[in-house]
This record gives C-alpha cells, sequence and structure tokens, in this order.
C-alpha cells in the first residue's frame, strides 16, 4: 500500500520525504488555503520535492471550470493529479480530463455506488473519506472494505485512495483491506512511529552502554 501525505505544508512534506516514506501527496482548497501564498507554487514545490502523485483540488462547480482549471494545474507539473469532487459536473470533467491523459482523483466519496460510477469515467483514484463517515456515526472502514471488493470485480484500474484518515487503526485496516493508497496527515504519520516500549527499550540500551564505558575509563 502507497502512502500519500494529506498536507499542503511544504516544511512537514519535506521532512517526511526526507525518511523515504512518501509516495505522494494530496491537497484539497482547505489544506492550501491554511498555508496562504501562491497555491501554484506551493504544488509545483511539492512536486519537486515527492516526485510522486500530486492531488491539487479544483474549486469550480461547473465541469467547463473544472476542465478549465484542470488542465491549469495539470499543466503545473507532470506529477499533478486533478482532484474533482464527486458531482455530475465532477463526472463529466473526470471523464474529459482523464480522455486526455491527465490523472483523475475523484474526491468526497461516500458510498459504493459513487466510487463505481467514478471508475466508470476513468477516474485513477477514488477518495472515499473514512473518517468523516465515522464523524456521522457510520463504518468508515466498512466502505473500504466495500469499494475493494467490488473494485475486484469491477473496478476498470481505479486505485482506492483512502482519506480522511484519523489514526493509524485507519492506516493498517486499510492495508489489511486491499486499499491501494492511504492519504495520512502529518500528525497521523507521526502516531505511525511512535511506541513506548521503543523509546523506553532505546533509552536502556543507551544507558547501559554509558555506564559500561564510564566503568571501563
Ligand atoms: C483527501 O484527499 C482529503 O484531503 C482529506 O483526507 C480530508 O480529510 P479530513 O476529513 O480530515 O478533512
Amino acid at each position: 500500500m502507497k502512502l500519500f501525505v494529506d498536507s499542503g505544508s511544504v516544511k512537514d512534506i519535506e521532512a517526511l520525504a526526507s525518511l523515504g516514506i512518501v509516495d505522494g501527496v494530496t491537497t484539497n482548497p482547505s489544506l492550501l488555503a491554511k498555508e496562504g501564498g501562491d497555491y501554484r507554487a506551493i504544488l509545483k514545490r511539492i512536486c519537486e520535492i515527492v516526485q510522486g502523485p500530486v492531488s491539487g483540488e479544483v474549486v469550480a462547480t461547473s465541469a467547463a471550470g473544472m476542465i478549465r482549471e484542470g488542465r491549469d494545474l495539470a499543466a503545473i507539473d507532470p506529477h499533478i493529479v486533478v482532484k474533482v469532487p464527486f458531482t455530475r459536473e465532477g463526472l463529466k470533467a473526470c471523464r474529459t480530463l482523464s480522455s486526455e491523459g491527465t490523472r483523475v482523483n475523484v474526491t468526497l466519496i461516500f458510498s459504493a455506488p459513487q466510487a463505481w460510477l467514478a471508475a466508470k469515467v476513468g477516474a485513477t483514484y477514488v477518495s472515499p473519506f473514512v473518517g468523516r463517515l465515522d464523524d456521522v456515526g457510520a463504518a468508515g472502514m466498512g466502505l473500504i472494505q466495500e469499494i475493494v471488493d467490488l473494485f475486484d470485480h469491477a473496478g476498470y484500474g481505479t486505485e482506492v485512495l483512502v482519506a480522511s484518515v484519523r489514526g493509524p487503526l485507519h492506516v493498517i485496516e486499510a492495508g489489511r483491506m486491499g486499499a491501494d493508497v492511504v492519504t495520512c496527515p502529518p500528525a497521523v504519520v507521526e502516531q505511525l512511529f511512535k511506541h513506548p516500549l521503543t523509546d523506553i527499550g532505546l533509552e536502556r540500551f543507551l544507558k547501559d552502554w554509558e555506564k559500561a564505558q564510564a566503568v571501563k575509563a
């Protein structure tokens, strides 16, 4: 399973990419608005750092507007994947952009039928939002299982990109279910590193080593 970082922060992406664990990045208008500055320059810089798929999202609501913005985003860098919302207009835009060779990530997916329709119009990725489903008392990961199973038979090559991830359990479950990609905010990636026994173990190794050196001296 590939790991994408869900962030518009060049600093955070740079730090994680230097560890060699980042396969791509997803952004959305909320994440880029938080950064301020020129979003095109930010996306370009992220593409240089990661050298993998980087999703940039359109904000137009008509198919024509999305196609225009999508072409503009795609021109920033060959690594750009155009993100469109799951609407009727979004599907039209996805079909056109995909037929032009631009990779499209259909976002705001909350059901298996939506994922299937997006796959039918050539989406490279579908982004089901697990955390937001959990937030309203639905089973976010249940949807991932449904889409992975469906795509095994009728996925048209579209990848399942698990989004709106809130913690390590979402990540591991996604992998066990056979999702293609999980996109995590930097704070969740940070949680993936943590285990108190690792910290305690390392501290003990270093102390024992220091003690032995002091005895020798
Ligand atoms: C996905 O591509 C979205 O950017 C993101 O995962 C949304 O997550 P949120 O529900 O934490 O805002």
